[in-house]
């Protein structure tokens, strides 16, 4: 209904626009003039041209018409003994006179408008008018399709509640709004108004970064990301990046809102996430262990996180291309269904072939050194090329696996958790500690031999190493790795299966 009450708005706007200009011309757009002393196209005291002009030159006087081509100087030009009038209009100079100061001496009288300014004021307030109605059509439209409050008092509370008279879960207010054509976050007024009804419940993380909290919001859980002000960058970064671009993605963490409030003259900044109960996968595989299949779907689910990352789309869900820079098992948490999804943007790059931009940002931090790939640490990296940032990534992925599979069972043997390259660089190794193992040495993260002997593990034995390649450009690619994982997780290794093929 709305909709074809805008069509006709606008089609009704351009009518009568078409019509005005029709008014005063004749087909081929051409006014009707007087014309008298005229040597040009006069006939029977008439001719047509773009505007109509009376001049007044030492006393002789003469009307006729003008095309564009020469009307602009000339309709502008008004001396001492010298005047021109013009005009739009049909026969508009028909009874111009000159001014009766003509002959004094320097005024002229005031020129009249130009046509072109007459054509482009008629226009613009047509223009205008056609905007204003659109605009009014369309803000009744949008208050009444989403979140109207019901009374002033209410305003906050209202604006989140939904019609099922249940409250909202954040989930199906940001489904509303993705498909009342809202392609990222929620608006930035929902997403205050969320963050300010939340309540703190208990600290579930710390570190340099700041705190992560669980918190509750209309009973349910979130996880509230409360950044140290020496990170504001990283929560700058994170929020700009998840408030443009299209980051709904099952391994992704997903984004509430984000809020910048002032307490006592300090600023706090918040992130509002989901929340996972198993925290992040480097908690999880403290007092876990895997079993094979478990170890696929989690290494699965971190790659198919990475390319959603790595991959710009190209169409009306259009989104760049990011590189996440800080991949570690710290930053990734574990869901209930066994799968995994990233978190920490802060320090991502971002990039578009299609637009042509690469933005890396401005955040002083950098990533965690015990992850960081030989050509970080030797300072060799191509800073100004996103694929480099991509093969750090991969690096990372590698390291992350190994992580795993350390703590997955393969006949009846499982390790300990233990750090990448625990046994070589002390915790919280520095810069110089780990290039000169990494670059000098490159020496890479042990395997144990038992992951020889289930087919899983042997192929993820063999990503792993073609994450660590010291050639950035010779290591696998994201979408590589998930391919050969998809595929591992489609064969049948079932005891029965791997009888038979004996
Ligand atoms: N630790 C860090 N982020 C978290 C989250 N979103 N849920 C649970 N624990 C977390």
């Amino acid at each position: 209904m709305e909709s074809s009450a805008l069509l006709t708005v606008v089609l009704a706007g351009v009518f009568l626009w078409i019509s005005a200009i029709h008014a005063v011309t004749n087909d081929n757009g051409e006014l009707l003039c007087t014309c008298e002393n005229n040597k040009g196209t006069c006939e029977n005291g008439t001719c047509r041209g773009d505007y109509c002009f009376y001049t007044w030159v030492h006393g002789r006087e003469e009307w006729g018409c003008f095309t564009k081509v020469n009307s602009r100087e000339q309709c502008s030009t008004s001396f001492e003994r010298f005047y021109v009038y013009c005009c739009l209009g049909e026969k508009c100079n028909r009874f111009a006179t000159p001014p009766p100061n003509i002959r004094g001496p320097t005024t002229a009288p005031p020129a009249p408008p130009r046509p072109e300014v007459v054509w482009v004021t008629v226009s613009l307030l047509l223009l205008f008018l056609i905007c204003g109605v659109s605009g009014l059509v369309l803000y009744l439209r949008f208050r009444r399709g989403t979140c109207r409050p019901k009374d002033a008092e209410d305003h906050d509370v209202a604006m989140l509640k939904v019609p099922s008279g249940d409250d909202p879960t954040y989930g199906e207010i940001f489904d509303e709004f993705c498909t009342s054509g809202s392609g990222t976050g929620l608006p930035y007024l929902v997403q205050r108004t969320m963050a300010r009804q939340i309540s703190l419940a208990e600290c579930v993380g710390k570190g340099r970064y700041g705190e992560v909290w669980r918190g509750t919001w209309m009973g349910e859980s979130v996880a509230v990301k409360i950044f140290s002000s020496r990170d504001e960058q990283s929560w700058f970064r994170e929020t700009e990046i998840y408030n443009t671009v299209q980051l709904r993605h099952d391994n992704i963490l997903g984004f509430i809102a984000s809020d910048m409030t002032s307490k006592n003259s300090s600023t706090q900044l918040w992130l509002v996430t989901h929340f996972h109960e198993l925290g992040s996968l480097y908690d999880f595989l403290q007092y876990s262990s895997l079993e094979p299949e478990s170890c696929l779907r989690m290494c699965l689910s971190v790659a198919c996180g990475l390319v959603h990352l790595h991959t710009e789309i190209v169409s009306s869900q259009e989104k760049p291309a990011i590189a996440h820079r800080d991949l570690k098992s710290r930053n990734i948490l574990v869901k209930r269904n066994g799968q995994c999804c990233i978190a920490d943007l802060g320090l991502a790059v971002i990039h578009s072939q299609s637009h042509d931009y690469l933005d890396v940002g401005n955040n002083p931090r950098v990533g965690t050194k015990r992850y960081m790939a030989p050509e970080v640490l030797d300072e060799t990296i191509r800073v100004d090329i996103f694929e480099s940032y991509k093969q750090t990534d991969i690096w990372a992925l590698g390291l992350v696996f190994w992580e795993i599979s350390r703590r997955t069972i393969v006949n009846g043997i499982v390790e300990e958790y233990r750090p990448p390259f625990f046994d070589v660089v002390p915790s919280d190794p520095s810069f110089e500690e780990m290039k000169k193992v990494v670059c000098v040495d490159q020496q890479k993260p042990s395997l144990h031999n038992r992951l020889h002997s289930h087919p899983i593990l042997t192929a993820i034995v063999k990503l792993m190493k073609e994450c660590w390649y010291q050639n950035p450009s010779a290591r696998l690619t994201a979408l590589r790795v998930r391919k050969t994982l998809s595929k591992l997780d489609h064969d049948d290794f079932s005891i029965e299966k791997l009888k038979q093929d004996v």
